[in-house]
């Protein structure tokens, strides 16, 4: 982000601009999600809008009846999610804060997602009580970034062959590539690329990405068939 020029930012943030004028209509509840999460005063930390279309539409690739979030915010990458799902599909929504899950149950609600529940708690605590609920279709990662290798680790567990699993924010403006780096969310995000590549129960990549939210990337792995 430091080494990014102002008209390079404005660059990206036009096309994401003309990207959500293609594809990206607006859309009253998720219109409503953003501005309630930004008048409580929540961070805007959501994934843009034409990556939470990316997210509804890999869900539906992959025919996900069972989601799992870690790190719900506002519900705004939720109710994406919660979109892609079949009638008796659900998505169960990982979140700390409990302000956050307060204004999240709100949106959810607004935007008509009976299929969502928000589970309180520090994931790391939440993630162990899931296993009656396994196996997950797909995993969407987005907690506190330090604590991506325990998340890739229970993605695992609480998978099955198949199993696609995406992680937001891996690349942090290149962060990544800084050898000399001590921020513990960078170390955080490139441990966890480093365990997903060198775990031979996946099949993955990275992409990074530039755009309202700057420059970051997902990393996406396919729990391997045998
Ligand atoms: N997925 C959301 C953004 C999530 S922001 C979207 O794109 O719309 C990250 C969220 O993770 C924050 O709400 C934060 O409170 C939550 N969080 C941070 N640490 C956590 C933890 N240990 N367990 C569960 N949630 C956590
Ligand atoms: C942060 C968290 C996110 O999930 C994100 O998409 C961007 C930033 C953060 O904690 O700074
Ligand atoms: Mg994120």
């Amino acid at each position: 982000m430091s080494h990014t020029s102002r008209v390079t930012r404005e660059l990206w943030t036009a096309v994401d601009d003309y990207i959500d004028g293609l594809f990206v209509p607006p859309d009253a509840a998720l219109d409503a999600a953003l501005a309630d999460a930004r008048a409580a005063g929540l961070p805007p930390i959501n994934v843009a809008p034409n990556q939470g279309k990316l997210l509804m539409l890999l869900a539906k690739a992959v025919g996900a009846r069972r989601i799992l979030e870690i790190g719900t915010l506002a519900g705004y990458s939720t109710i994406w999610l919660a979109r892609a799902l079949p009638a008796d599909g659900v998505v169960i929504t990982l979140e700390a804060d409990p302000r956050h899950a307060e204004v999240a149950r709100a949106n959810l609600a607004r935007a008509g997602c009976g299929n969502v529940e928000v589970r309180l708690g520090d994931a790391a605590e939440t993630l162990p009580t899931l296993e009656d609920e396994a196996p997950f279709d797909l995993v969407f990662i987005d907690a506190d970034k330090e604590g991506y290798p325990t998340y890739f680790d229970w993605s695992m567990r609480l998978s099955r062959p198949g199993t696609l699993i995406v992680a937001d924010n891996v690349i942090r403006a290149g962060g990544v590539v800084d050898p000399d780096t001590d921020d513990a969310r960078v170390l955080g995000v490139r441990r966890f690329n480093e365990l997903v590549a060198a775990d031979p129960r996946v099949s993955a990549t990275a992409v990074q990405t530039v755009g309202s939210k700057g420059h970051d990337g997902f990393t996406l792995a396919v729990v391997r068939e045998t």
